[in-house]
């Protein structure tokens, strides 16, 4: 198998993993985890532009609304609005940072309960919420809740999965956060009409932390977890569910003892060793690869969907409807990925939804110069904005199948035992901290770069493709515990891996 050769281990990778029917269900389980990270990233953009709601909170907004008809950018341009969106960001950023300690200690899924149940006193909050203060610590809330889980998920998805299919059901965490948008999505568009909808669209964040909650109290804890955790048992117990009856799992759980053993032999602060240079390529990706995420520009589309297509011309209701078109494609696109990426790899999809993506937005850019003009004083008219629409499906699908999904699966895969959670918790923080940025600045970007916003990110998206084809090696269908070849066997990373890491 690929992952063999490595030192003193001639067993690693040896573990190919049934698909048994526990294991699917369970993952499926696990992934939907992704639904309150979804359902907030879909709910936030809609009941911002709900007049009810800016009314009562941010009612300068609505002034300048009804005054600016000069700069169709610049209408959204607030800073107590941008700090309302992205407060959850900062929240979520300290949670996962903590959530190392928590997932290693209380396990992957304890840490999905416990995201789950602080998300829902961040919903009830939120959905009560009589000031902006209030709306804040119900955001705040509400982070927390999705820095545990986003940590936790992937990483109990990587180490239940046969790694054949490792990438498959990685992708399911993505697939529930589409989910999620689409759900929040369709609820804002009927929520809208009504005078008190944007508190339903808030305090309905409930339905799925409630969901994600309950099913993973019912599922089973990673065996890596367990045996990380000195409890063999149940160790063997889970193995025994997911790999099935017939399945050989006490030389699976024979390597995970061994390379848990290895990892508390070190003795090392998980936080120290992920900076020694052996784990520089590790280290590396954890931080690049969220941070490129961000910057194909997916949460312009994703927070401000609504409000850009209403700057670019559509009426409020038909900017909500083109939302949910986005959010559909992007959830079929997901599906291509789960088909493709343990038979043709994460490179593949990388490279070709990178191209797709940079193709996209340049194109959006080119047709938001011609129409809207260099000052943004012309209105958009109605065929351009569909073709807008069109240019940002193609963008969202090629994200939907590329570093959607492949920016939970590849931090959740590379790391060895002992710094598996420490690493998952930067990448999760960084993807944050970026989001955080982005989203500070995207509405005063658009009004003052206007089109070239769109510039902006194809330059990076141009510039995360070229660093996919030199520096990102190919995962699949390698078993997590020999996933240190990858590295040895890579032209640049080798210098930094040594024969045993
Ligand atoms: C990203 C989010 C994004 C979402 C869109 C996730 O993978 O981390 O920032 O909003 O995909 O569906």
């Amino acid at each position: 198998m690929a992952g063999g050769g490595f030192a003193g281990d001639g067993h690693a990778g040896s573990f190919t993993g049934r698909l048994t029917a526990s294991v699917v269900i369970t993952c499926i389980v696990a992934a939907s985890g992704g639904l309150i990270f979804g359902y907030d990233i879909g709910i936030s953009g809609g009941v911002t532009t709900m007049k009810p709601f800016l009314h009562k909170f941010f009612p300068s907004i609505l002034r300048k609304e009804a005054e600016a008809k000069t700069n169709v950018y610049c209408v959204y341009d607030s800073q107590a609005l941008t700090a309302f969106t992205s407060s959850l960001y900062i929240a979520g950023l300290v949670a996962s940072l903590a959530a190392s300690r928590l997932t290693a200690a209380l396990g992957r899924r304890n840490t999905m309960v416990l995201g789950g149940c602080t998300f829902l006193a961040g919903a009830a909050v939120n959905g009560g919420a009589e000031n902006v203060a209030m709306l804040i610590l119900g955001r705040i809330l509400l982070g927390f809740g999705v820095g545990f889980t986003n940590q936790a998920t992937p990483l109990y998805l990587s180490e239940m999965s046969p790694p054949k299919w490792r990438g498959a059901f990685n992708t399911g965490f993505q697939f529930f956060i589409g989910i999620g948008v689409v759900t929040a999505n369709c609820l804002n568009y009927g929520a809208a009409r009504l005078s008190y909808g944007w508190r339903l669209s808030l305090g309905l964040a409930g339905v799925p932390a409630a969901i994600m909650t309950v099913g993973a109290l019912l599922i089973t804890e990673s065996p890596s977890s367990l045996v990380e955790r000195g409890r063999l048992d149940e160790a063997r117990r889970s193995l025994r569910k997911v790999r099935g009856r017939s399945a050989d799992i006490e030389a699976e759980l024979a390597d995970l003892v061994k390379w848990s053993e290895m990892a508390k032999a070190a003795r090392e602060e998980p936080f120290v060793s992920i900076f020694e240079r052996q784990h520089r390529p590790h280290l590396v990706m954890a931080v690049s690869i969220p941070f490129f995420q961000q910057v194909t520009g997916i949460n312009i589309i994703a927070f401000y969907a609504p409000a850009l297509f209403q700057s670019v011309g559509f009426g409020s209701e038909s900017a909500l409807i083109a939302a949910i078109i986005l959010g559909l494609v992007n959830l079929g696109s997901i599906l291509v990925s789960t088909v493709v990426v343990d038979r043709f790899g994460r490179r593949l999809l990388f490279l070709q939804g990178g191209a797709q993506m940079f193709i996209s937005q340049v194109a959006v850019a080119c047709v938001l110069a011609e129409t809207t003009g260099v000052s943004g004083e012309k209105h958009i008219s109605k065929g351009s904005a569909i073709l807008v629409l069109v240019l940002m499906c193609v963008y969202a699908a090629g994200f939907g199948w590329s570093w959607g999904p492949l920016s939970w699966l590849i931090p959740s895969e590379i790391f060895p035992m002992k710094i598996r959670t420490t690493g998952q918790s930067i990448s999760v923080a960084v993807n944050f901290a970026t989001t955080f940025v982005l989203s500070q600045t995207f509405l005063s970007m658009l009004c003052h770069f206007k089109f070239g916003a769109f510039l902006f990110y194809a330059g990076w998206i141009g510039a995360m493709t070229v660093f996919v084809l030199l520096f990102v090696p190919e995962t699949k269908g390698i078993a997590l515990n020999s996933m240190g070849a990858v590295w040895e066997r890579h032209w640049y990373w080798r210098r930094f891996v040594q024969a045993q890491s």
